[in-house]
């Protein structure tokens, strides 16, 4: 069976955002942000106080929580990678976190500066002092399936990646096809790695245009969060062959016709991905919103 209903975490001005080149304005982020909020999103990742070397585009963290006027009902989560972030943001007023951490050793070098085994040691303060705060904290997992440079990634690394972030205290976990090669009998086969399902969440890119199956498998496997972006936008800096992240209006057009239950209004999300597309001067790559605004 599936699930009646489920939360979508939409991550557009966060990952979708994050590996623009040319920087766009603070003002049209909170736009962004806002016309999400109107269009039903109620999680909305906003943005991340990594290095601003690392990520230029996200380097207006601080500017752009104190521009924003949160909306009731609805959660701003923020990515934070080590203790110098969670400052950041807990001065900036942030109330839900998330940790990135790696399932390779490669990955976890290039995006993190630090080996496989080393990362556990930089979140570990980051998720005790987020909790002793009182925020909500989210643990992503990168490259759950396959690595640009490792090839295939051992399900038992995956899962002893995620346990360690869940023992460790998060709340959630974000299995991360960073690069989109999964297909469904690996993600019905990790899930299965894990016990329960209740504090996983699936974070599906569509390079091999698997994300819909994956997420219809996930879904299968009693999943209740699941991770897109509005209009496709997004890869990873990081991440060579990292393409768009499963587009919201891609998912929204399936649970639709499956019924099962997300609130969120397609018509107003398709518009406000159409006029960020106009922002940044490309068509959005989403099947839906070409198919409704192309
Ligand atoms: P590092 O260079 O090893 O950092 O980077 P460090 O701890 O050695 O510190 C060096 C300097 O940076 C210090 O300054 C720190 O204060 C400063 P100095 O004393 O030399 O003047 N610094 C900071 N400044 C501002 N904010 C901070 C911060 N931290 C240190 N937070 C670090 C290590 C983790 C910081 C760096 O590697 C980094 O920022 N990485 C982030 C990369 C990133 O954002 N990648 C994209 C997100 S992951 C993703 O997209 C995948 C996901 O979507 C899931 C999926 O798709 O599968 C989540
Ligand atoms: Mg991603």
């Amino acid at each position: 069976g599936l699930p009646d209903r489920v939360t979508i975490w939409e991550v557009g001005p966060r990952d979708g955002l994050q590996n623009e080149s040319e920087v766009v304005p603070v003002g049209t982020k909170l736009e962004f942000l806002d016309r999400l909020a109107d269009a039903g999103g109620t999680v909305l990742e906003a943005t991340s106080f990594v290095h601003p070397k690392w990520v230029p585009q996200l380097a207006d963290a601080e500017e752009l929580l104190a521009g924003l006027v949160k909306r009731p009902g609805v959660s701003y989560p923020v990515l934070v990678p080590n203790e110098r972030g969670l400052e950041r943001a807990l001065r900036a007023g942030v109330d839900h976190v998330a940790i990135f951490a790696s399932a390779t050793e490669t990955f976890a070098r290039r995006n993190l500066n630090r080996s496989l085994d080393e990362q556990f040691a930089m979140f570990e303060p980051v998720v005790s002092r987020a909790r002793a705060e009182g925020l909500a904290v989210r643990g992503y997992v990168s490259m759950c399936f396959g690595d640009p440079w490792e090839g295939a990634v051992p399900r038992e690394q995956v899962v002893g990646v995620g346990k360690r972030l869940l023992d460790m205290g998060c709340d959630q976990l974000s299995l991360g096809d960073t690069i989109g090669v999964a297909t469904p009998g690996q993600v019905t086969a990790l899930l299965a790695g894990f016990d329960g399902v209740d504090r996983l969440a699936v974070h599906f890119h569509d390079t091999y245009g698997q994300a819909l199956a994956n997420t219809l498998a996930a879904m299968r496997s009693g999943v209740r969060t699941i991770d897109s972006s509005a209009g496709g936008l997004g890869g990873c800096p990081y991440a060579e062959s990292a393409t768009g992240n499963l587009a919201t209006e891609d998912l929204v057009w399936m649970l639709d016709g499956l019924g099962v239950e997300h609130g969120v209004d397609l018509d107003k999300l398709a518009d406000t991905s159409a006029w960020m597309a106009e922002r940044l001067g490309r068509p959005s790559p989403s099947r839906v919103v070409r198919a409704l605004r192309g």
